[in-house]
């Protein structure tokens, strides 16, 4: 009965979405998307995402300086870099490779780039995670990685590169919305508004199982807890948020 009311309710969304699915048909949507659409929308909503997790993050990159290397330098690799909406938590003069597909994120970038003079920004590389071949193996201490496995294409092959390029002892580090409880209502509506969603957020998946991913990638050591975000009627509220050490 569930999986007919979902599928009722997935079209029904369906439908509501039509004039995106034939802006899409006609290849006028993915490019407005990624130019315009998402940069804007990512400004917006990064400042209020970032207000509703400040604790959080300040809590998870608190120790990033104990996987700098042993003259005390510390290289960080973002990926999914976006507008930056991380660098205020980065600690002082570390160095940051920023990488990301989306080459039109420049304006939001600038602006928190010359908000953060603290950190020493190396190299922007336009790329996805799937192929980081621009930066060598074993070369940085820590990855990070925030709202960007959800979009990714292949999640297996982005962790087998954040592997590749962390350091041994690197750690990989995490918040990642994520798939409801299989059992609970938030799933349920998860799997309507996914279709849409996806088309409408850059290609953003809700119902990803990311900690089992995480789990499956050889790393040595995962500290990993499930939150809640409050983004209320929103089906991004469940997060994970963690490290994984190399
Ligand atoms: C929701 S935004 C998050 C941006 C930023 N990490 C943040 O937390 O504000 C998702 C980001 O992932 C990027 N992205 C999409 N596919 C990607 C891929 N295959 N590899 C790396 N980044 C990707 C997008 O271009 C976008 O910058």
């Amino acid at each position: 009965m569930a999986e007919v009311m979902v599928l009722f309710l997935t079209l029904c969304f369906q439908l509501l979405a039509l004039p995106l699915y034939v802006l899409s048909y006609l290849g006028i949507w993915e490019p407005f998307c990624k130019k315009i659409f998402f940069p804007f929308f990512l400004e917006q909503f990064t400042a209020s995402y970032n207000r509703k997790v400040l604790r959080q993050k300040q809590d998870l990159f608190r120790n990033m300086m104990d996987f700098a290397d042993p003259s005390g330098k510390l290289t960080v690799l973002e990926i999914g870099t976006g507008t930056g909406s991380n660098f205020q938590f980065f600690p002082a003069n570390c160095r940051v490779i920023c990488t990301d597909p989306n080459p039109h994120f420049q304006k939001g970038l600038a602006k928190s780039i010359a908000q953060n003079q603290h950190l020493q920004y190396e190299q922007f590389i336009m790329t996805s995670a799937e192929d980081l071949g621009q930066v060598a193996n074993a070369s940085v201490d820590v990855v990070v990685s925030t709202l960007v496995l959800c979009s990714v294409k292949n999640v297996e092959a982005v962790l087998r590169e954040v592997n590749r390029v962390l350091k041994s002892g690197g750690a990989f580090y995490f918040l990642e919305h994520v798939a409801a409880d299989r059992s609970s209502w938030g799933f349920f509506w998860q799997q309507v508004y996914s279709p849409p969603w996806k088309l409408l957020f850059d290609g953003c998946f809700l119902t990803r199982e990311t900690s089992a991913d995480i789990e499956k990638a050889n790393f040595s050591e995962i500290k990993l807890q499930h939150i809640h975000v409050p983004l209320p009627w929103t089906p991004v509220r469940p997060h994970i948020i963690g490290y994984a050490v190399k």
